[in-house]
């Protein structure tokens, strides 16, 4: 199916993000939250990083303003009524998602497919409540989306080959790479990330080595582009919390048992770049 309009619900960090993404490959889209200043700072977000292309050369005022007004900001779920594809990027809460899901079965057309940006949960659970299971996918973006080139495509048990052939060719349409993974807890570079991210945690309370140190290694010895600490802070460490526990629970595998360092640090707010604090200190930045 030959995609032309997206809709986006949820303008927050992922949101704002995969609408600059969705705009930049020239798809108008409509971008809805609950709250007008949830849609505004998602605007302004996706308008800052092409602004920021802008300000170093790369792109004229003029291509910024064009792919600017292809994003159309809305709390109304009756304006996605014509779109082709939903991108859910709303808070990872399996009934919220559901129930987002059951309203735009209403609203939507037949042919609309209903995507989930979800980290870690069930696609099968998220189609069997939506009421067209065949036309319900993962399509997982990495934190920054305007970076980052991976798109985890996850069919659920019914999912029809059309959704999966439609949300490839639109990822690449967005120019990401699309790598399409068996619907498991947490897909692919979770399961493969969370059990790396809890054993560097562990290290650092058993005093094996600094958090500055951990990361020079892992980037120094394992090549990895930046070390754990950076990275969980950049994810937020709720989030990395959050996923490590459900994970830690669907598989029984002891192995993502998050540390009592990560839930400390989480209850005390030290979520990582957002809150300032961390395993690093970004407040004077
Ligand atoms: N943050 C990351 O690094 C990251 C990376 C990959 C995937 N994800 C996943 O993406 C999803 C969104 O995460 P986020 O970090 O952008 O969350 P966020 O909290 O920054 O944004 C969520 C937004 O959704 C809005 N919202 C809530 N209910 C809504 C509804 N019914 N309709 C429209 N908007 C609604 C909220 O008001 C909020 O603005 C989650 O499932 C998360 O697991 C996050």
């Amino acid at each position: 199916m030959y995609v032309y309009k997206i809709g986006i619900c949820g303008a927050g960090t992922m949101g704002a993000e995969i609408a600059e993404v969705a705009a930049y490959a020239g798809l108008p889209v409509i971008l809805r939250d609950i709250k007008q200043e949830f849609v505004d700072s998602g605007i302004k977000k996706a308008n800052d990083i092409l602004q920021r292309r802008v300000d170093k050369g790369k792109m004229s005022q003029e291509m910024k303003d064009q792919i600017m007004e292809r994003i159309t900001g809305t709390l109304k779920l009756e304006d996605l009524k014509d779109v082709d594809v939903i991108i859910e990027a709303i808070p990872e809460d399996i009934d919220l998602k559901i129930e987002l899901f059951k309203e735009l079965n209403d609203i939507c057309e037949p042919h609309t497919i209903f995507t989930s940006n979800t980290s870690a949960l069930s696609i099968s659970k998220m189609g069997s409540g939506s009421g067209r299971p065949e036309k319900v996918i993962g399509m997982h973006f990495f934190f920054p989306a305007h970076v980052m080139k991976l798109v985890e495509v996850i069919p659920g048990i019914e999912t029809s080959q059309d959704t999966i052939d439609t949300i490839v060719e639109l990822s690449e349409r967005f120019r990401k790479l699309p790598v399409k993974v068996k619907e498991i807890p947490g897909f692919l570079v979770n399961r493969i990330l969370l059990p790396m991210l809890i054993e560097a945690c562990k290290c650092l309370d058993e005093g094996v080595a600094s958090a500055k140190d951990i990361d020079l290694a892992m980037q120094a010895g394992a090549g990895m582009p930046m070390g754990p600490f950076t990275l969980a802070d950049n994810l937020g460490l709720d989030v990395v919390l959050n996923v490590a526990d459900y994970m830690a629970k669907q598989y029984g595998n002891p192995n993502f048992n998050p540390p009592y360092l990560l839930r400390k640090m989480v209850a005390a707010g030290h979520l990582g770049v957002k809150t300032g604090r961390g395993f690093y200190d970004y407040s004077k930045m």
